[in-house]
């Protein structure tokens, strides 16, 4: 069941440059590739064969930065070649044949724009060069609606069995995204607390200093809200969320995470007005550097599109009855910070004088540095009477593991080496996506209705003022 050639269409686009291309070398230089393993470059570009390879090699020698090795380069350049393939001509497609001649599994990555996924597989079908046991793997945004959503579904499925779809969210391949399983279900400590007996509330935020910049025209017609809560934050929500599953086989996990997107309660009518918060970035100040407003970005006009998006989410089932669960997201914030926290209640008496005990809070932390910290309330070494403080146990897994994992790894390596495995664990599902979908349209709906228009915030500033009135009406607030 392992492949034995990929195939990247779109393969000179900017994801397949920055991102798979170094990805896959990563993993031929950790000796992951499949020995008689091939990887072909598709795209509309007339490039010779040699002159695909120095493209790749310029961007694998920039991405690699200290870690490109001239030997590992070779044998991985002794597997790529090139050929002409174009959605708007069928005929490209028989292209494909020579490279793939003789490969059994073979997986096609689209890495286009997801309005050309239809027309290429149906491609693949009628060249018969996709055959019964190839696999497909698909880039986000699958759809700007359900409806959109579902189309883009029915046509994949055309071509490809459920089984053999890889839905990509590159969030599911960050490292410290897979440690929130080890944490949860490899410690017997956590899972008797994780749940709303002990827990407050929840917060994922994903914050980027960076704007929309060149995206612009792409990012309009999203928003922060589809760009990235519907996938990367729900998916986030979800492994926080779930219930334990049977086994790491890929639909224990995936039912579990479907149970959660069907229990959040629908932000519906009025509820957007009290339940989220929308935001775009003004000038201001990014790192440093004054910046400009959403607007005035390269290719910007007038647009209500929101950068920034903030949602009060509730999980209607027993475990997480009445905890919140704060979701934010947006460009332009001051600091490139995605965490998750876990509030957990205070003590339920405090034998302490003052008031001030703190509830321990877990943090889990995945960008900048991937680390998981605990706070905990400590006497400090005073003499006289029992002073507290909380203190932090750390554990920055950069330096746990520095010796195993001297390099940052690229959520692709991991992704793409479990589709050459036929693992479809950490990717999403159909329903998945589909439940996502719904109980987003369901804000948008709520947004159109009632006229719910983006609040200006400062670029270098964590949002509008409304995100901070959604936690303080609660009497929680935003840990930075
Ligand atoms: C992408 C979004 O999916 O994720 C981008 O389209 C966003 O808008 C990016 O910048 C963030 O990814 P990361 O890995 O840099 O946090």
């Amino acid at each position: 069941m392992i492949a034995q050639a990929i195939v990247i269409v779109g393969a000179t686009g900017d994801l397949a440059q920055r991102m798979l291309f170094p990805s896959l070398y990563f993993l031929e230089a950790e000796g992951l590739l499949p020995e008689d393993f091939r990887i072909v470059g598709a795209s509309r570009a007339d490039l010779s064969n040699e002159a695909f390879a120095g493209e790749v090699e310029r961007s694998v020698r920039q991405r690699g930065e200290g870690y490109f090795d001239a030997a590992v380069w070779t044998r991985f350049s002794r597997r790529l070649s090139y050929c002409v393939v174009d959605a708007d001509r069928p005929a490209t497609f028989q292209n494909l044949a020579a490279p793939l001649k003789g490969a059994r599994e073979v997986i096609f990555y689209l890495s286009t724009s997801p309005s050309l996924y239809a027309a290429i597989s149906a491609n693949l079908r009628a060249a018969e060069i996709a055959k019964p046991d190839s696999r497909v793997i698909v880039e986000k945004p699958i759809g700007r609606d359900l409806e959109s959503c579902q189309q883009i579904n029915d046509a994949l499925g055309h071509t490809f069995d459920e089984k053999a779809i890889f839905r990509i969210d590159h969030y599911l391949g960050k490292e410290t995204v897979q440690n929130l399983i080890a944490l949860r279900f490899a410690n017997a400590l956590f899972e008797p607390l994780w749940n709303k007996v002990s827990i407050d509330h929840v917060q994922i935020t994903v914050a980027e200093t960076v704007g929309v910049e060149g995206r612009w025209s792409y990012y309009d017609d999203y928003g922060a809200l589809r760009d990235m809560v519907q996938n990367h934050v729900l998916q986030l929500l979800c492994l926080v969320a779930m219930e334990p599953p049977a086994s790491l086989d890929p639909d224990s996990v995936r039912n579990e995470k479907v149970k959660v997107l069907r229990s959040l309660r629908p932000i519906e009518g009025r509820d957007v007005e009290k339940k989220t918060v929308r935001g775009q970035y003004r000038a201001g100040v990014a790192e440093g550097a004054s910046v400009p407003g959403y607007l005035d970005e390269a290719g910007g006009g007038p647009s209500d599109t929101e950068s920034f998006v903030a949602l009060q989410v509730n999980i209607d089932n027993w475990r997480w009855a009445g905890v919140p669960f704060y979701l934010r997201t947006g460009k332009r914030m001051p600091s490139r910070s995605s965490q998750i926290v876990i509030q957990f209640r205070d003590v339920p008496h405090s034998i302490f004088s003052g008031d001030d005990l703190i509830a321990n809070r877990l943090i889990i932390r995945l960008q900048p540095e991937e680390e998981i910290s605990l706070t905990l309330m400590n006497k400090t070494p005073t003499i006289e009477g029992m002073e507290l403080r909380p203190v932090a146990l750390n554990l920055s897994l950069t330096d746990a593991f520095r010796q195993q994992a001297p390099r940052r790894r690229i959520a692709y390596e991991r992704l793409l080496y479990e589709a050459i495995k036929n693992n479809q664990t950490l990717f999403v599902r159909r329903d998945e996506a589909e439940a996502a979908w719904t109980f987003v349209d369901a804000i948008i709906d709520g947004w159109e209705r009632y006229s719910v228009k983006p609040a200006g915030y400062a670029a270098g500033s964590w949002g509008p003022s409304g995100a901070f009135a959604l936690t303080e009406r609660n009497g929680h607030s935003w840990y930075d």
